[in-house]
C-alpha cells in the first residue's frame, strides 16, 4: 500500500519569518492525527530550512522537512551551491530534483539530474524526481516519449531497490503555475505509463512501490479527484502550498 505524499514546493517565496508563520498556522489547521492519511513534506528556500526545522522539531510536528535542490558533490569549489551532506545534517528527508524550472531556467540536464538522484540517495534522503512535457510536446503527441525518456536517463544506473524508494513527480509543464490542471484521467494515463516504464526498467516490485505524484495547479478543490486515481500517490504543490489554509485542505486530501 503506497501512502500518499503531499509536498509543498515554496519555490523562491517566503523569507524565514514568513516561513515560521506559515508552518505554525499549518500545524494549527492540520494536527498530527489529521496527517495519518498522507505524508506531508515542506520544501522552503534554503535560507528558511533551519528555521522550519526548529519549528518542526520543537513542536514535534508531523511534517517532513524538504529541500528544493542540491548539488551532487559533497564539498568543494562550487560557489553558491549546497551540499547534500549539509541538508542531511539539517534533517532534510526529501529533495526535489529535475524540476522543470531548474531544467529550463538553470540548464540542468538529464546527466546532472541523474548525478543528483544518486547523491541524494547516497546521503540517506529521498529524491522527488520531476518529469513532464511542454504544451508543444503534448500537442505533438510526444508526452510519453519525453516523460519516459527523462525517467530512463535520470534513473539510469539505479538499482530496483533504489527506484522503489524514490518519489517520481509527473508535472506537465503547461499546468505549472497556470491554473490549468491536467484532467485526472489524463494525469492518470501518464502516471500509469510512468509506472509501466519503471516495471520495464527495474521490475514489478519497484513499480508497485515507487510513489508517483502529480503536480501542476493542484488545489484544495481538485486534490480528491486526482488522488482517487490508481496510479497517483500524492501531489507536488507549488502556489497553493504558500497559503496555510489552502495547503491544509490539500494535506487533508480535500476532505
Ligand atoms: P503549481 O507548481 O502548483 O504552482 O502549479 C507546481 C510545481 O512547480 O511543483
Amino acid at each position: 500500500m503506497r501512502k500518499p505524499l503531499i509536498s509543498g514546493n515554496w519555490k523562491m517565496n517566503h523569507n524565514h519569518f514568513e516561513a515560521i508563520q506559515t508552518v505554525q498556522k499549518l500545524a494549527y489547521l492540520v494536527g498530527k492525527d489529521e496527517l495519518e492519511a498522507a505524508d506531508v513534506s515542506i520544501h522552503p528556500p534554503f535560507t528558511d530550512i533551519r528555521s522550519v526545522q526548529t519549528v518542526i522539531d520543537s513542536d514535534k510536528l508531523g511534517y517532513a522537512l524538504g529541500a528544493q535542490h542540491c548539488h551532487y558533490e559533497e564539498k568543494g569549489a562550487f560557489t553558491g551551491e549546497v551540499s547534500p551532506v549539509f541538508l542531511q545534517k539539517l534533517g532534510v528527508q526529501y529533495v526535489i530534483c529535475g524540476h522543470s524550472e531548474r531544467r529550463e531556467i538553470f540548464g540542468e540536464t538529464d546527466e546532472i539530474v541523474n548525478k543528483k538522484v544518486a547523491a541524494i540517495q547516497a546521503h540517506g534522503m529521498t529524491p522527488i524526481f520531476c518529469c513532464g512535457e511542454t504544451l508543444e510536446e503534448r500537442e505533438a503527441g510526444d508526452t510519453e516519449t519525453k516523460v519516459l525518456g527523462q525517467i530512463r536517463a535520470g534513473l539510469e544506473g539505479r538499482t530496483p531497490e533504489q527506484v522503489a524508494a524514490l518519489v517520481i513527480a509527473y508535472e506537465p509543464i503547461w499546468a505549472i503555475g497556470t491554473g490549468r490542471t491536467a484532467t485526472s484521467d489524463d494525469a492518470q494515463q501518464v502516471c500509469a505509463a510512468v509506472r509501466a516504464c519503471v516495471a520495464e526498467g527495474w521490475g514489478n516490485d519497484a513499480a508497485q512501490a515507487v510513489r508517483i505524484q502529480y503536480g501542476g495547479s493542484v488545489k484544495g478543490s481538485n486534490i480528491a479527484e486526482l488522488i482517487a486515481m490508481p496510479d497517483i500517490d500524492g501531489a507536488l504543490v507549488g502556489g497553493a502550498s504558500l497559503d496555510a489554509d489552502e495547503f491544509a485542505r490539500i494535506c487533508k486530501l480535500g476532505v
